[in-house]
């Protein structure tokens, strides 16, 4: 819905949560609000609006400013309505002729201090400033701009994003506090004391040399020009807005696309946005220009071979062309020699739309996502344990968190929305448990410091969990009453004599593990005793040879502490991607249609037949990584691979390349050019988040509208590209608007029975289940009973990953994330966020360097079993001796280059996690590398050529 711009109603001071009703009158008309409400909020919530400076909804209420001074009867002189809490009978006056003098005094004082450029400020018309002097009836100014003042202070443009011009700063120190409450970077401070007081971020430097991390949130809260998003300066203010919600990550961000025609000036992001509530991160926040960066492509092309240049043709000869070389293949090698990609980026519709014209217009269940290489293990763990294959909170529900385990996952870097909710509880004087082998922020940061940090040794999670529910067991700390009622007795029995066996106890698994036995007994005691216990896990768990073993560890302990159903505790795995729940939700794995119903299964089958008119094939379809190793073999010779990376993202590199060429009709839909494209003979032109309509789902099981702010580049959204491939292959659909999609999706799949785009331009967003027992949707799962019923505590035998350190290959390689890239980063890597990282580089331990001689900086060779790749050296603590660690977000570092084959037993997701390597200095790019760059400038050549 597109809605002409205004800034965000904000009702100076956060709300209250109190069930507690108070009655007052403000200005002679009597109001009732919560108990703990402020008068300003009260006021505001009934039309009163109280001018203020320092005061926004976002924040503690501080009382600097003085501006919004009000008269209650019986109280003497004026007290601030920001700091002042309602009570029963208050009588509160707004406006006289005495508060509106004192305002005024106020207002001149501030205003004496600063330029009065307002016409040609980038802010005129959205400067709170502006409006309060506005209101309060500012005429004139009695002091003059002689003597000191702070006019020509110098502007600090150093962000990419914002500047920062303090001439024109109120110390109203909105920014500071939004830094630390919001944020929970603490990168601001007031330096100096009255008039010398200024804003100063960290030590006195520039905001790009600080420890800032470019959130947004003080440019949000500042509410004068000082701090200004560059495109508002650039482009000007906004016309229109739409709100939609982020594409980056599984956090799921709501934001209010500020638009001019259809240039986006600026995302803000949404206060009612149930995921984030108002704050975002320099990803969602920032880094939207990719949307329009002059790499998209947005003409269809084809080409016989992947050494001939690209022709661009029209949609309609695209689609017609990809089709019969489809149908051509499948007649020579077979109904199952072609399959599909779906995307974790594109909506649920989008992704509904591929399975089911692989199922019904392939014939086959060749379709499967990008989740199998994250999150595949995560589906199958919970679904074993818990009967669902999701998380079971809300990310709200950590504010109820007494005792919170992270575990492989890294909040602050990759999930930063929740990272910085997660610490606000933590500074409230909640516990932390993190257990990864790295010294992520979490671990030590301001006003945080774990409470225990057990850097498990890559590959060992399945040990350490094992271990702390031995201890839980051993020391009588399980919640007996909740597992005799909610869990499978006899199976939790059979369990118990498994894991009271002294093999798993901390002091005998502390040679594998690496963690001390007392760290571990200690955790295992606070985790189990220090009151609600909430677990968030990441890719640290589950890419794993044993990834499934070890969600399947996290839910036992879980349930073994009584710590699932209700708020503040859980089971969260943190998704990577923005739509990776929905992508599988959605039935984008090969043995499961929508809403993870068997294909096996002849009922379920019945129904989508019924629905489709097609007859499915009851076997499951091949996954990502059979596809390669069929098509090496010669019979997989067909792939529709859509807003996914594989060549870039998938392990060891060399055999997807091999098996890419080997592919005799590759179709891409992407935006731009990837890794993967570079193989391809048809390419579809994507669209970005920003271009269509849809649905994501977060790792909250939350369903958000995305909707379109600006026409498809290529003139079609992802679902219509799909939809005229599908109809080209004869698989007819026939679909106006992704709504419909929706409700075909809803009619199919239970959980999703409720759902409708009506539904959710009501309830804002809704978390599924949703159907006629839950309306509206289902925040916290398993409340009274599991989804399977009774809990089942699985077997979790520790089977040690092949892959292991040697004297050849002593160190242990695992990989992760950095907060201002992407995935592959193929979408931030084309804005501003690689002024923060334009490379990627492998982090080493001092003593492995000094072993090696290598300094910080250095260039080197990182070899493996399967390939050798070459970064610079970052000589760091962050990781322990014997482990190094690096990202994947830049093509040419070839990070899966090194990556193995070796995958999670019950999943095939690839154990990124464990790689075993040697490290030494170099002086040039591995083979690889060298050979990548030559074919990168051939393609980039080829595509060129299409273009003139
Ligand atoms: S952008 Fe975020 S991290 Fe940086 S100073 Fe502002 S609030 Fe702090
Ligand atoms: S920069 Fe903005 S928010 Fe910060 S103190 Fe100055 S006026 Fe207030
Ligand atoms: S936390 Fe994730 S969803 Fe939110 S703005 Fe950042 S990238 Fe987007
Ligand atoms: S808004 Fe109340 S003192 Fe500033």
């Amino acid at each position: 819905m597109l809605e002409f711009y205004e800034p965000q109603a904000d009702y100076g001071t956060p709300a209250s949560v109190s069930e507690n009703l108070v009655t007052l009158s403000v200005d002679g008309v009597e109001i009732t609000v919560p108990e703990g409400t402020s008068v300003m909020r009260a006021a505001a919530e009934n039309g009163v609006k109280i001018p203020r400076l320092c005061a926004t909804d976002q924040l503690k209420s501080f009382g600097s400013c003085r501006v919004c001074l009000v008269e209650i009867e019986g109280r003497r002189g004026f007290p601030a309505s920001c700091t002042t809490n309602v009570e029963a009978g208050m009588a509160v006056t707004t406006q006289s002729d005495a508060i509106g003098k004192l305002r005024r005094n106020v207002m001149e004082l501030y205003i004496s201090d600063h330029p009065l450029d307002c016409l040609t400020c980038p802010t005129n018309g959205d400067c709170e400033l502006q409006d309060t002097a506005g209101e309060l009836g500012l005429r004139s100014v009695r002091y003059g701009f002689e003597g000191d003042n702070h006019l020509v202070a110098e502007k600090d443009e150093s962000n990419p994003y914002f500047t920062f011009d303090p001439s024109k700063c109120i110390v109203c120190s909105r920014c500071v506090r939004a830094c630390e409450e919001v944020q929970g970077t603490f990168a601001l401070t007031i330096e100096g004391r009255g008039f010398e007081s200024k804003v100063s971020a960290s030590q006195a430097e520039d905001f790009m040399d600080s420890e800032c991390v470019s959130c947004g949130a003080c440019v949000n809260a500042c509410p004068t020009a000082t701090l200004t998003e560059k495109s508002i300066i650039e482009v000007g203010k906004p016309e229109h807005s739409v709100t939609t919600t982020c594409a980056y990550c599984g956090v799921g961000c709501s934001f209010k696309a500020e638009m001019k025609g259809n240039q986006v000036v600026r995302m803000t992001p949404y206060k009612d946005g149930k995921a984030n509530e108002g704050h975002a991160c320099v990803k969602g926040r920032f880094a939207f220009g990719y949307a329009t960066h002059k790499d998209r492509i947005t003409v269809p092309m084809i080409r016989d071979s992947i050494d001939d240049p690209w022709r661009e043709v029209s949609w309609d000869e695209a689609v017609t062309y990809a089709a019969k070389r489809f149908k051509d293949i499948q007649a020579q090698y077979g109904r199952t020699s072609i399959g599909a990609i779906s995307s974790s980026r594109c909506t649920n519709e989008e992704v509904y739309l591929v399975q089911k014209m692989v199922r019904a217009g392939f014939g086959n269940n060749n379709i499967d996502t990008c989740a199998r290489v994250c999150h595949s293990p995560t589906g199958f763990g919970l679904k074993t344990t818990l009967g669902e294959s999701a998380g079971t909170q809300t990310f709200a529900s950590v504010a109820e968190a007494d005792v919170v385990v992270v575990m492989g996952a890294n909040p602050t870097e990759a999930h930063p929305v929740f990272g910085s909710r997660l610490k606000r509880r933590l500074r409230e004087g909640a516990k932390l448990i993190v257990i990864d082998p790295r010294k992520i922020e979490l671990v030590s940061s301001p006003h945080i410091t774990a409470d225990y940090h057990l850097p498990v040794r890559p590959g060992t999670n399945v040990t350490i969990l094992n271990a702390l529910a031995h201890v839980v067991v051993n020391e009588g700390l399980e919640a007996r009453d909740y597992i005799q009622e909610r869990c499978d007795v006899a199976e939790f029995e059979k369990w118990l004599a498994f894991i009271g066996d002294e093999r798993h106890s901390p002091e005998n698994t502390e040679s594998i593990t690496g963690v001390p036995a007392a760290d571990l007994r200690g955790a295992a005691r606070l985790y189990a005793t220090g009151g609600n216990g909430a677990i968030f896990y990441g890719l640290g768990v589950t890419e794993h040879s044993q990834g499934s073993t070890a969600v399947m560890g996290i839910a036992n302990l879980a349930m073994l502490t009584g710590n699932i159903g209700r708020d503040g505790v859980g089971v969260n795995p943190l998704r990577g991607q923005n739509n990776v729940q929905g992508s599988c939700d959605m039935g984008s794995f090969p043995h499961e249609l929508p809403g993870y119903r068997h294909i096996s299964d002849q009922t379920t089958r019945a129904l989508f037949e019924g629905e489709w008119g097609v007859s499915l094939d009851s076997e499951p379809g091949l996954r990502i990584p059979n596809m390669f190793d069929a098509a090496l073999d010669g019979e997989f010779k067909g792939l529709y691979c859509q807003g996914e990376d594989i060549a870039q993202s998938d392990p060891n590199t060399q055999h997807v390349e091999a098996a890419l060429r080997s592919i005799e009709c590759l179709v891409v839909q992407d935006i731009f050019l990837n890794e993967t494209a570079k193989f391809a003979h048809v390419f579809l032109p994507g669209a970005s988040f920003l271009e269509k309509d849809g649905t994501f789902t977060n790792a909250e099981r939350r369903i958000s509208r995305v909707r379109k702010a600006m026409p498809p580049l290529s003139g079609k959204a992802d679902w219509e590209g799909t939809m005229a491939l599908a109809n080209a292959l004869g698989c007819k659909m026939d679909y106006s608007h992704p709504s419909q999609i929706m409700d075909e999706i809803a009619r199919l799949t239970p959980t999703f029975n409720g759902v409708s785009y009506d539904r959710l331009e009501v309830l804002g967003s809704i978390q599924w289940p949703c159907n006629e027992n839950t309306p509206d949707g289902t925040p916290i799962m398993h409340v009274d009973e599991f989804v399977r019923g009774k809990g089942f505590f699985a077997m979790t035998e520790y089977v040690p990953s092949a892959e292991r350190a040697n004297r050849k290959f002593p160190l242990l390689l695992t990989t992760g994330r950095i907060l201002s890239q992407y995935n592959v980063g193929a979408q931030t890597r084309r804005t501003e966020n690689s002024e923060w990282h334009g490379e990627d580089v492998l982090e080493i331990h001092p003593h492995d360097a000094e072993e090696r001689g290598i300094n910080h900086g250095d260039w080197v060779g990182i070899n493996s079993r399967v390939g050798d790749t070459v970064l610079r050296a970052d000589v760091t603590d962050r990781v322990k001796p014997g482990v190094v660690y690096t990202t994947f977000h830049h093509p040419v570092s070839g990070a899966n280059v090194i990556t193995t084959d070796n995958s999670d037993w019950a999943t095939n997701c690839p154990e990124y996690k464990v790689t075993a390597v040697q490290i030494g200095k170099v002086t040039q790019p591995s083979n690889w590398q060298a050979r990548q760059k030559s074919f990168d400038k051939q393609q980039q050549g080829l595509l060129q050529d299409a273009r003139h």
